[in-house]
């Protein structure tokens, strides 16, 4: 029996769009075990209905890769999910998936594949890496893929995580494609320093650096407007005490990085309400350790 957990992920953290993401403490679950059947599959919690479970499970196909990868195919398997993280919302519910199935797959077979090849794979089956590698690997993550795929782990910041979950879905895909193909100079430019601003406050833990740290002119002036009184909520998150606020991921959920939380819940969920949107608050905390050191074999 295998038994891996891996944390939700915030992608596109602040500036670091398709780049730097960060675990955080809420989990999915997965057992692995042999059965006479070809497939079983069970879901609890998030996405009962919706997450298929014959071979077009995510987590049963990304399973499936590794052992394709190592030339051999899985004899019956029985899966149980539980799952936290709730989908569509940019919390890496699918990147959650795919590093499940991958970890579960090379423990299953005895661990043939080393974390660099892992990644890799995860990658390629989610297309961007900003997700998958904070959920292997845990904690905050910088990656680049130009030219080649390399990562990073930055210092994980001594601060709660506030996540503002509305009540609606925003599947990834349509929100990569009402980016633009060209960003204005001004935008790169600015960007790039609060990028900077946000390394630097992580390693130095000069949190007060976040409010810029967390800006972002290249995605979020575009996804904004599929979250309403996103810019209000912004607003108010800070007025309460939010030290840097940004969408998560490709949103609609919007992220805080404070020492008081619950006030920050509290504005975020009530300036929501105010635009129509019914929100979940989580208060969360960055998450150390990614689905690599959360597998078990027994
Ligand atoms: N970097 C990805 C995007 C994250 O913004 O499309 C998606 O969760």
């Amino acid at each position: 029996m295998i038994r891996v957990r891996v944390p939700a992920t915030s992608a596109n953290l602040g500036p670091g769009f398709d780049a730097i993401g960060v675990a955080l403490s809420i989990f999915n679950e997965v057992w692995v075990e042999e059965s006479d059947k070809k497939l079983e599959i069970e879901i609890f919690g998030e996405g009962t209905d919706k997450i298929s479970k014959d071979e077009n499970n995510l987590v049963y196909r990304s399973f499936c890769k590794v052992f394709e990868r190592v030339n051999k195919s899985p004899k019956g398997i029985r899966l149980v999910l539980k799952n936290e993280i709730p989908l569509s919302r940019g919390l890496g519910s699918s990147s959650a998936a795919i590093v499940a199935g991958l970890v579960a797959g090379n423990a299953y077979l005895g661990f043939p594949l080393n974390s660099e090849e892992l990644l890799r794979m995860a990658v390629e089956i989610e297309g961007h890496p900003d997700n998958v590698a904070p959920a292997l690997f845990g904690g905050v993550t910088i990656c680049t893929q130009t030219p080649k795929l390399r990562c990073a782990k930055l210092p994980v910041p001594d601060l709660d995580v506030v996540l503002a979950v509305p009540d609606f879905e925003v599947k990834t895909a349509d929100a990569r494609k009402i980016l633009p193909k060209e960003v204005p100079f001004e935008d790169a430019k600015a960007n790039i320093a609060n990028v900077a601003f946000l390394i630097t406050a992580l390693c130095t833990k000069r949190y007060e650096l976040l409010e810029i740290g967390m800006q972002d002119r290249l995605h979020q002036p575009y996804r904004s407007r599929l979250v309403p009184g996103f810019y209000e909520v912004l607003e108010s998150a800070r007025l309460s005490g939010a030290l840097g606020v940004a969408l998560s991921g490709s949103g609609p959920t919007m992220i805080a990085l404070t020492k008081s939380p619950q006030a920050v819940a509290k504005a975020m969920e009530e300036t929501f309400k105010e635009h129509g949107v019914n929100v979940k608050t989580l208060i969360t905390r960055p998450q150390e350790k990614g689905a690599l050191e959360l597998v078990d074999v027994e």
